[in-house]
């Protein structure tokens, strides 16, 4: 085990071909498992998708970038309420789990989840990267996973042997994340200069040269997350959620 984990982990978007044995792959969840969770209900599940069809679905799915279409495995991590909605139904007990409060707290459980497999997997010497692209297509990759009701895809991760290590990115300095008391109300000087580590970064500095934008804020709003691609988003994803049972289910018009 690395001792300088911490400082130094960063996503990996290039794997080799290198297999990662399906007991390693076991006992990383397994060690990931002990978690924490919501009432020890444990509200997540877990996709492994690794090769034929199934897999090169995936990677379009995920507009085929490089961390997704190089990985040997893509974990897609799952709300899910029906497990435990269908065990309290066998056991006479009385489910109250189809509603808006009960997918946050699952999707809780399973984006901590998904966190503690990082840290075990990179820690046995695998790389990772989050897919934030399974919201994008949340819809598609449910029905290719086959989910039933109750169960959402809210984190994907692409997982295997580093071919090539980026360098480490940049953080904001860890005043501007820390509050005591009450939330300090920062100036604009303040927010900028927090913002100045971003700013200055020379792969930021060049991504906003290659694509001919003013500054780094403003790759961020027309480019990697524009306001219409968010809400294209947003409007996808609560219909899935409602799909699925999560706000109730929409009356059958005649
Ligand atoms: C919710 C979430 C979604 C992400 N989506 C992507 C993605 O679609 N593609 C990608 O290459 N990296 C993705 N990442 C990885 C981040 O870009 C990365 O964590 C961040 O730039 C910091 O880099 P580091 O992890 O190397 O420190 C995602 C991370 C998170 C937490």
């Amino acid at each position: 085990m690395r001792d300088d984990y911490f400082s130094t982990r960063s996503s990996v978007r290039q794997y080799s071909d290198r297999e990662v044995p399906r007991e390693l792959l076991i006992d990383i969840i397994e060690k990931a498992m002990r978690a924490p969770t919501c009432g020890n209900m444990q509200l997540y599940s877990i996709v492994v998708t690794t090769e034929g069809e199934r897999k090169a679905r995936l990677n379009e799915l995920h507009f085929n970038q490089p961390a997704a279409a190089t990985s040997p495995v893509i974990l897609t991590i799952c709300a899910d309420f029906n497990r435990f909605t269908r065990w309290c139904e066998i056991s006479g007990a009385d489910p109250g789990y189809d509603n808006f409060h009960s997918f946050i707290t699952a999707t809780t459980d399973a984006v901590i989840m998904a966190q503690q497999i990082v840290t075990v997997a990179e820690m046995n010497g695998l790389g990772t990267c989050y897919l934030g692209t399974v919201n994008y297509n949340a819809a598609e990759i449910s029905k290719l996973l086959e989910l039933p009701d109750l169960v959402v895809p809210v984190a994907s991760l692409s997982i295997g042997y580093p071919a090539k290590r980026d360098e480490l990115c940049e953080r904001l300095p860890v005043e501007a994340v820390v509050h005591f008391d009450t939330y300090r109300k920062d100036s604009d000087r303040e927010i900028t200069d927090l913002f100045k580590v971003k700013d200055d970064f020379e792969a930021n500095r060049n991504f906003v040269k290659e694509n001919g934008k003013r500054n780094l804020a403003e790759l961020f709003t027309d480019i990697r997350y524009p306001r219409k691609l968010n809400e294209e988003v947003s409007e996808s994803f609560s219909a899935l959620i409602r799909e699925k049972g999560f706000l109730g289910k929409e009356e059958k018009k005649d």
